[in-house]
């Protein structure tokens, strides 16, 4: 039996992972991602990472998967302007890996690959229609439509952090103008709850993190478990912009079930239980009917999980061709 290489990039950390072809996890590490050394400082973590992981395999690996925020050029491995990654443009991702490893190299999105992931091993088994929303440091999404990863014309689809839900609103890093990115990802809330401490001096939220610069989603949550009535409106408010960026998808693809992962999970039935209600809400009866919306199964793995389903993903296809 054989094994691959997982690699996931993000913002905030890097894990690496040795990963079974049943989909096993036989080893794994993470650290901290180093931004400020720019793709090729990143890319030597990334190299000594693997070295570690291939030093300890007892079976041969056969090919690196690599999930990465996008937008990317997948059929070229390039990582094009992730709005997480700044500047990283047009950067050469894949074959800089490949002389690294000398093993085959295959990238996707990372919120794609978590997707397939999830579909595969988690909380999408035995759904032929499946979204997935991970909700961490940025927004990401993926898409399994009709039992396969949807990729789109360019490899991009699946881009759900980055659906308007306010016209006219906050500027993204993307480009875009009021993408559900900036209102409801783990750095918006962060910005979002130190405007409202700002605006609201009787808020618990100055009890609970005297240092405004402190404030993070987590300490949203702290002050909802302790009842403070204006934390209660803002969560409400972030509940409304992700209602409505689940609501349009579910009106878009009618899927089956709504998986969602990331650190937002933490919230338990703080967001479980007030966003399936607001979707219900926004969305047609007919298309709401027998959704699902649930927690991912792969918890804080899944994107080790997710880039060894690509690496799987391109192995089999290739034994199908020869
Ligand atoms: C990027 C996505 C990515 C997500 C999570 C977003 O900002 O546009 O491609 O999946 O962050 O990393
Ligand atoms: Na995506
Ligand atoms: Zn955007």
């Amino acid at each position: 039996s054989r094994t691959v290489l997982a690699l996931d990039v993000g913002g905030t950390k890097l894990a690496a992972g040795l990963v079974s072809e049943g989909g096993e996890l036989l080893e794994s590490l993470r650290e901290p991602t180093r931004l400020d050394t720019g793709p090729q400082g990143v890319t030597r973590q990334l190299v000594a990472l693997a070295h570690r992981l291939l030093e300890r395999s007892a079976l041969p690996v056969v090919g690196v998967g690599v999930g990465c925020g996008g937008p990317l050029d997948t059929a070229l491995g390039l990582i094009k302007s992730p709005p997480n990654l700044p500047g990283w443009t047009d950067y050469p991702l894949t074959r800089r890996l490949e002389e690294a490893l000398q093993l085959p190299v295959w990238l996707d999105n990372d919120a794609n690959a978590a997707a397939l992931a999830e579909f595969s091993f988690g909380a999408g088994r035995g759904c032929r229609e499946m979204v997935y929303l991970t909700i961490s440091t940025g927004i990401g999404g993926g898409l399994i439509l009709g039992g396969h990863l949807y990729t789109g014309k360019s490899g991009n689809a699946g881009e759900l952090g980055h659906i308007q839900v306010v016209y006219d609103g906050e500027r993204c890093n993307c480009g875009g103008q009021g993408c559900l990115e900036q209102y409801a990802s783990g750095s918006s809330i962060a910005r979002r709850a130190r405007q409202l401490a700002a605006e609201h001096p009787e808020s618990l939220l100055w009890q609970l993190e005297p240092d405004p610069a402190g404030i993070t989603a987590h300490t949203i949550l702290r002050a909802l478990e302790a009842g403070d009535v204006v934390v209660r409106g803002f969560w409400d408010q972030t509940i409304q912009y992700l209602a409505a960026g689940v609501s349009s998808v579910v009106h878009t693809f009618d899927p089956q079930r709504v998986v969602i992962g990331g650190g937002i999970t933490n919230f338990g039935e703080w967001l479980f239980g007030p966003l399936r209600q607001q979707v219900a809400r926004r969305t047609m009866p007919p298309l709401w009917q027998g959704v699902e919306i649930v927690p991912a199964e792969l918890g804080d793995q899944v994107g080790v999980y997710g880039a060894a389903a690509v690496a799987l993903r391109h192995l089999e296809a290739g034994l199908a061709g020869a």
